[in-house]
């Protein structure tokens, strides 16, 4: 493989995605471009990088990044975050409420995150009519946005974090998968979105699930996203974070939620800024 196609591929996705790929990730290239490679009647890695120098082809890059971007995504991945959601429901559906109440899952790949978090409003609410609620899941990918959108899911992944009660309580089975119901499918709304881009037009959310996509960016990049993250929160509202991610040293708009691992608030002077 030429080193020139790979410096290009990964110039590509950073710039696109904010993802970076360092050298030890060239053995993706080899497995995961073939595809690529294979649709644009392309021979080599070297011949791709070739022809991502010579001109921008929207087309071709974004099948790039969409071959190179890891979708992996379980039901409650990592159960924490969703405890504190489940936590904070109560009070946030309360009767009182005015105006709906927004969740944001911000790289949602294929919809198992937004769609744990429709089962626990659903289980929250129990039925019972409340204030409006929209859950909004974006992803830069357009292929896993399609995939979630559908809501099928296999019995793997369906045995992957998803309680036995919830399955029977929010799917069909569907031959050999399984079909989230449509009342919890409708309570989701899917678009894709880039977290490089300006923000602002989707208006503010009490919380903000961005789990698993920081890791791979690079520092600028991640205060950059943790930054317009925070501007969308409003001022009581949540941030969750993954497992192996954290604000710290990265930003002052955003600070831990005491003895809750993952979660994260907008800094009081901020909030009043
Ligand atoms: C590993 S998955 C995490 C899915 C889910 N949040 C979870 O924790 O299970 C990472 C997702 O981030 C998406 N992604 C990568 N770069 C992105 C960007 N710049 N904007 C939006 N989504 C991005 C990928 O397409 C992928 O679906």
């Amino acid at each position: 493989m030429s080193s020139d196609g790979f410096a290009d591929v990964a110039g590509v996705v950073r710039r696109r995605s904010g993802i970076v790929l360092t050298d030890d990730k060239a053995y993706l290239l080899e497995t995961r471009l073939g595809p690529v490679l294979q649709k644009f009647g392309l021979a080599s890695i070297g011949a791709l990088g070739a022809k991502l120098r010579q001109r921008p082809d929207e087309q071709l890059e974004r099948a790039v990044v969409e071959a190179l971007t890891t979708h992996e995504s379980s039901f409650f991945r990592d159960g924490k975050p969703f405890e504190h959601l489940a936590k904070l429901l109560p009070r946030m559906l309360a009767p009182g409420r005015t105006g709906p109440l927004r969740i944001w899952s911000a790289a949602c790949s294929t919809g198992q995150e937004p769609y744990s978090i429709a089962m626990l409003v659903a289980d929250a609410l129990a039925g019972r009519p409340g204030p409006k609620v929209e859950i909004l899941a974006t992803d830069i990918s357009g292929d896993v946005i399609g995939r979630a959108k559908q809501g099928v899911y296999t019995q793997f992944e369906v045995q992957r974090g998803l309680p036995i009660r919830s399955l029977v309580k929010y799917f069909k089975q569907d031959g050999a998968k399984w079909r989230i119901n449509p009342d919890l499918a409708a309570m989701v709304r899917f678009e894709e979105r880039n977290l490089l881009t300006d923000l602002s037009s989707l208006g503010k959310f009490d919380a903000i699930f961005c789990r698993n996509v920081l890791i791979y960016f690079d520092a600028p990049t991640k205060t950059r996203v943790l930054d317009s993250l925070a501007k969308r929160l409003n001022p009581d509202g949540v941030l969750y974070l993954g497992g192996a991610e954290t604000v710290l040293g990265l930003t002052d708009r955003l600070v831990p939620v005491s003895g809750e691992r993952g979660a994260y608030s907008v800094a009081e002077q901020r909030a009043a800024a």
